[in-house]
C-alpha cells in the first residue's frame, strides 16, 4: 500500500482530538442498481428514461459506481484513505418503492451489511435521508408540492431512525434542499422541470415542514448519542461594495439562498425580512394551523455545511419589467470579481476564505451550533490526463484546496467555533445528476471503461497522513 508520509515533517496545523474525517455520498449518485433489489423508482430513474439526452453523454443513474454490489472494496478503500467516518443516504424509494407504503426487506438488508461493514472498519456511519431523490409514486402525487407526502416523509424517516438507529448516531433530513427548489421549481435542471416561483416557494416550505416532522420523529425515539441535523449549501453573499444597495442585494441573496432553511432549522424560525419580502410581492406559501410551534420546537443539534464557491453580487443594474413572474435574480446581478480565483479545470471560484466566514457566521449568528464541514470539493473535466506511469492520478490541484479550505477551518476552530469535522465532496468519482461523471471529485476515481475499475488518487492517500496524524 501506498503512502505518503513524512513522519519528521511539522504538524503545523493540528486539528482537535477526535475530529470527523471522511468524505460524502448519495444513494442516486453512488448505489447503481436502479432497478433491482426491489427498488421502485426516483424521479432520476424516470427523467433519464424520458429525456437520456439531458444527461451529460448519455449516462444516467443506473450506470453509477456501483457501490450496491462493490460496498466492501469501497468501504476497504475508505479505510485505505483514512476515513473515520463517511456519509451516505438512504434511498427512499429503495426502502420504501412507492414512498408510503411497504418496507423493501432487500433494502434494509443493504444498509445494514453497509452500516455494519463501515462499523467493523471503526468507519462512523453519517446517515442522510433524503437526497434530491423523490419517489416516482410520491411526485405524481405533487412531490413536496403536496403536503400529504411530508407524513410519508416523515413516516420514511422514522422507519430508518428504528431501524438503524442503534448503530446510526448521526442522522440528517435533508442534503442541501434549496436545489431540488432551485433546480426543479425555478432554474430546469431537475425533474419536474417547472419555472414557477410561487410553486417554488411552496416547495421550500414543505420541505421545511417534512423536516420539522423528521426532527420530531426523531425526538420522540430514544436514540442514545443521536444527533439529528440537517445539510445545508451556505453560500456566502458578498456584495460588489458597500454602497447600501450592493447591501440590499447581497442582503435579499442572503435570504433566499442560505436564510430560508437556514434560520427555521437552527433557530426555529424564519428571517422576518424573507416573510416581507414574499409578503410583499404576494408569494406566502400556505400554511397550516401549527406549523410556527413545529418548526419552532424541532430545531436541529447538529448542522452540516457545504461550501464549494461563495456567491457576489451587486444590485440589479437594468430594472426588470415589474409584471414578470418574480424570481431571485429580480433582486440583484452576479457580479464578477476582478482578479477572483478559478478552479482552472471547472468553472467555479475558489475563495478559501468563506468557508471561515461562514463558520464565524454560525458561531455569532446561530449560537455556535456543534456543526461540520459536510461537502468541499474540487470537481476536475479531464482527470484522466493527470494519471501517472504507475496509474495514480497525482492531483495536487485538490491537496491544495483542501489544505488551503481546511487552514481556515483550523482558524475557525481556533477563534471558538464548534466545527467538528471535514469531510469532501466526495469519497469516489461519482454520477453527479445531469452532468453525469463529467466533473470528478474523487479520491478514488472510477474508470467506467474499465468495468468501474477503482485507483486511489494521490489526494487519498495524503488525506489518510493527514487523518493519521489529525493534522498537517
Ligand atoms: C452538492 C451535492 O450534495 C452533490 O449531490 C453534488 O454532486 C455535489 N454538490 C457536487 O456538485
Amino acid at each position: 500500500m501506498t503512502t505518503i508520509k513524512d513522519t519528521k515533517q511539522e504538524i503545523q496545523f493540528r486539528f482537535p482530538k477526535g475530529f470527523w474525517w471522511g468524505s460524502a455520498t448519495s444513494a442516486t449518485q453512488i448505489e447503481g442498481a436502479a432497478r433491482e433489489g426491489g427498488k421502485g423508482l426516483n424521479i432520476w430513474d424516470y427523467w433519464y428514461e424520458k429525456e437520456p439526452n439531458r444527461f451529460f453523454n448519455g449516462i444516467g443513474p443506473d450506470k453509477t459506481s456501483d457501490f450496491y454490489h462493490r460496498y466492501k472494496e469501497d468501504i476497504r478503500l475508505m479505510k485505505e484513505t483514512g476515513h473515520n467516518s463517511f456519509r451516505f443516504s438512504i434511498s427512499w424509494s429503495r426502502m420504501i418503492p412507492d414512498g408510503s407504503g411497504e418496507i423493501n426487506q432487500e433494502a434494509v438488508n443493504f444498509y445494514n451489511n453497509v452500516i455494519n461493514e463501515l462499523l467493523a472498519n471503526e468507519i462512523e456511519p453519517f446517515v442522510n435521508l433524503f437526497h434530491f431523490d423523490m419517489p416516482l409514486a410520491m411526485q405524481k402525487i405533487g412531490g413536496w408540492e403536496n403536503r400529504d407526502v411530508t407524513d410519508a416523509y416523515a413516516r420514511y424517516a422514522k422507519i430508518c431512525f428504528e431501524l438503524f438507529g442503534d448503530r446510526v448516531k448521526k442522522w440528517f433530513t435533508h442534503n442541501e434542499p434549496i436545489v431540488p427548489v432551485e433546480g426543479g421549481y425555478l432554474y430546469d435542471f431537475h425533474y419536474p422541470n417547472v419555472v414557477d416561483f410561487q410553486r417554488a416557494v411552496q416547495v421550500a416550505y414543505h420541505t421545511v415542514i417534512a423536516h420539522a416532522k423528521a426532527v420530531r420523529e426523531f425526538k420522540k425515539l430514544d436514540i442514545q448519542d443521536g444527533k439529528i441535523g440537517i445539510i445545508l449549501n451556505l453560500t456566502p453573499s458578498y456584495p460588489r461594495s458597500s454602497h447600501p444597495a450592493d447591501l440590499k442585494a447581497s442582503h435579499i441573496a442572503d435570504l433566499f439562498f442560505n436564510r430560508s432553511f437556514l434560520d427555521p432549522a437552527v433557530k426555529g424560525e424564519y428571517p422576518q425580512d424573507l416573510i416581507d419580502l414574499l409578503k410583499e410581492h404576494g408569494y406566502l406559501p400556505a400554511v397550516a394551523e401549527g406549523d410556527r410551534a413545529l418548526i419552532k420546537q424541532n430545531t436541529v443539534d447538529l448542522l452540516g455545511i457545504n461550501y464549494y464557491q461563495p456567491r457576489r453580487v451587486k444590485a440589479k443594474e437594468n430594472m426588470p419589467n415589474p409584471d414578470a413572474p418574480l424570481m431571485p435574480e429580480r433582486f440583484f446581478d452576479p457580479y464578477v470579481m476582478p482578479g477572483r480565483k478559478m478552479n482552472p479545470h471547472r468553472g467555479w471560484e475558489i475563495y478559501e476564505k468563506g468557508i471561515y466566514d461562514i463558520l464565524i457566521n454560525v458561531k455569532e449568528n446561530y449560537g455556535n451550533i456543534e456543526c461540520f464541514i459536510s461537502e468541499n470539493g474540487m470537481g476536475v473535466e479531464g482527470e484522466e490526463r493527470f494519471r501517472d506511469e504507475k496509474g495514480m492520478i497525482r492531483d495536487d490541484y485538490r491537496i491544495e484546496f483542501i489544505r488551503e479550505h481546511l487552514k481556515w477551518v483550523h482558524q475557525a476552530i481556533q477563534e471558538g467555533v464548534n466545527v467538528k469535522g471535514y469531510h469532501l465532496w466526495t469519497f469516489m468519482d461519482n454520477w453527479s445528476w445531469t452532468n453525469a461523471y463529467k466533473n470528478r471529485y474523487g479520491f478514488v476515481s472510477v474508470n467506467l471503461d474499465k468495468d468501474g475499475e477503482r485507483t486511489v488518487k494521490k489526494s487519498g492517500y495524503w488525506f489518510k497522513t493527514v487523518a493519521e496524524n489529525n493534522g498537517f
